[in-house]
């Protein structure tokens, strides 16, 4: 090969490997990772990354140098000389991609070991609530609820995790297949009915950030959202405790608090909880609905919560409302039952 060849291959290469990098780099495809977990399925990332673009620069250098170098006159119409196989070259163009296959499933293997590697610590009577973080996550049409065993069962809507500590979230659904995603932690769990699935997570971040449901499960999956707040360890105890004594959990919570930690306003218009959700029938209305219904307002909502098909808003299908809110607390089922009826009287 000429001197001048192996000049303009390099050049080329390097152009092509430099676009190619700036793509990668300059365009924000992955939010910034705020886990561990998320950091490490970074760093698998940009090493497979890494020899997709030296691979791309070499094959468009060669291309583009042939283009460039072999192309035929207009009147050419002979053949080109007759090619041999290449043993020497079919050897090296195996075995290196041989090995870069073997090694991105190596790297990969470490990471989803350590990713699902909880650090075992304190057990027995005095265990450290925080060693790890249990957290008991169940999933139903269409939102998302958050129980920490470890602080007497504290719970929340919002999923809460104290910074640089482990977490395990045990995830269940109540009704079909869910997904539980943040994009900021990179990973994705199924929540199957019957089963319970687990995930480790350790932020290692503070901010807020999207919880999304990432497995189509009915007419309100695209609202079936949350968030997760990653706070400080003193802070995070504060709430975890606060909220463990009494509140929440007891059915002491507003019926305001129940009908949004229970996902309702993802398919209700109710404008007291600032609802606006069509999929099921306006709870503004619910006055004439029950007039229709041939109910008392109260005992009308109540049965509506616990049975939802027998009675249905014309215009609306039976089956939509899932009735898994019958297995709510008589104190949480009177709440909403309360609040629901307030504001339309
Ligand atoms: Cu739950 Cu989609």
């Amino acid at each position: 090969m000429r001197r001048g060849s192996v000049v303009q291959l390099v050049a080329l290469g390097a152009v092509f490997g430099a676009v190619a990098a700036a793509v990668a780099l300059f365009i924000p495809w992955l939010p910034d990772p705020a886990s561990k977990q998320a950091d490490r399925i970074d760093f698998v990332f940009w090493f497979v990354t890494a020899i997709c673009i030296t691979i791309f620069a070499l094959v468009a250098a060669v291309i583009v140098y042939a283009v460039l170098n072999f192309r035929a006159g207009p009147d050419d119409d002979s053949d080109g000389p007759p090619v041999h196989g290449h043993t020497g070259l079919e050897i090296v163009w195996t075995a290196v991609p041989a090995a870069l296959v073997t090694a991105i499933s190596i790297v990969s293997a470490v990471v989803l070991a350590q990713n699902g590697h909880i650090p075992q610590e304190s057990a027995g009577a005095a265990r450290d609530p925080l060693k790890p973080l249990v957290v008991d996550v169940t999933a139903q049409q269409f939102s998302w609820l958050f129980k920490y065993p470890g602080f007497k069962n504290a719970t929340s809507s919002t999923l809460r995790l104290p910074v640089d500590t482990t977490v395990q979230l045990r995830l269940r659904a109540l009704d079909v297949i869910h997904s539980f995603w943040v994009p900021e932690f990179s990973q994705k769990q199924d929540a199957v009915p019957g089963l319970v699935t687990k995930l480790v997570i350790t932020p290692d971040r503070l901010g807020t950030f999207p919880v999304i449901c990432t497995e189509l499960c009915g007419l309100g999956h695209a609202l079936m959202r949350s968030e997760a707040m990653v706070m400080t360890t003193p802070k995070f105890r504060d709430w975890a405790e606060g909220q463990g004594k009494g509140g929440a959990a007891s059915g002491g919570a507003s019926g305001k608090a129940l009908f949004v930690s229970n996902g309702c306003n993802a398919c209700h218009t109710f404008k007291p909880a600032g609802a606006s959700g069509t999929i099921g029938p306006d709870l503004d209305k619910l006055r004439q609905e029950a007039q229709r219904a041939g109910k008392p307002l109260e005992e009308f909502i109540r049965e509506s919560i616990v049975n939802p098909d027998a009675y249905v808003e014309p215009g609306f299908q039976k089956g939509v409302m899932p009735g898994t809110f019958s297995a709510l607390p008589p104190a949480q089922i009177d709440a909403l039952v309360q609040f629901l009826s307030g504001s339309n009287k």
